[in-house]
């Protein structure tokens, strides 16, 4: 099963009509998000929580890391750098952190609210290498977008 983003984000949309709470909204995209797609193993937010700090949000899949520094991973990467981390092979990314064995691959994308700053990022997880592509990274930009500028 492969996401079918438009009606991942139409199916979104409808979901979370009218909701402004940052949790619930994150809570909502992970549990579509994580559902619509075999390659995902492991979905979730890390959340800026204070100047240069992740803390883990709202997830699907096994534990995670609670905290990640800006300067750490394919997270801090992404929040580094506000710009989408699509990391084929994880082993030859310096600094990714293993929470999970099992992962092969991942996308990371920044979370930017209506005003421009950064609120999280979303990381997904592959057991398979290579899993993600421009598709993925275009879909999943489109609805972080759509959501989150409304806050
Ligand atoms: N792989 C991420 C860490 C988060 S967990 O895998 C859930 C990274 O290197 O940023």
């Amino acid at each position: 099963m492969t996401a079918d983003y438009p009606a991942l984000a139409a199916a979104i949309a409808s979901l979370t009509a009218g909701e402004t709470d940052a949790i619930a909204l994150m809570a909502t995209v992970v549990c579509e998000v994580h559902h619509s797609d075999s390659r995902f193993d492991w979905t979730g937010f890390y959340r800026v929580v204070e100047p240069e700090l992740l803390k883990i949000g709202p997830y699907q899949g096994g534990h995670g890391c609670l905290v990640i520094p800006f300067s750490r991973g394919v997270c801090g990467a992404a929040a580094r750098t506000g710009k989408v981390q699509r990391v084929a092979n994880v082993e030859s990314f310096a600094g990714h952190i293993a929470c999970a064995t099992s992962t092969r691959s991942e996308i990371v994308l920044p979370v930017h609210d209506g005003k421009g700053e950064l609120i999280a990022v979303f990381d997904i997880d592959s057991d398979r290498p290579d899993a993600f592509t421009e598709a993925d990274s275009d879909g999943l930009s489109a609805i972080l977008a759509s959501v989150f500028s409304r806050l």
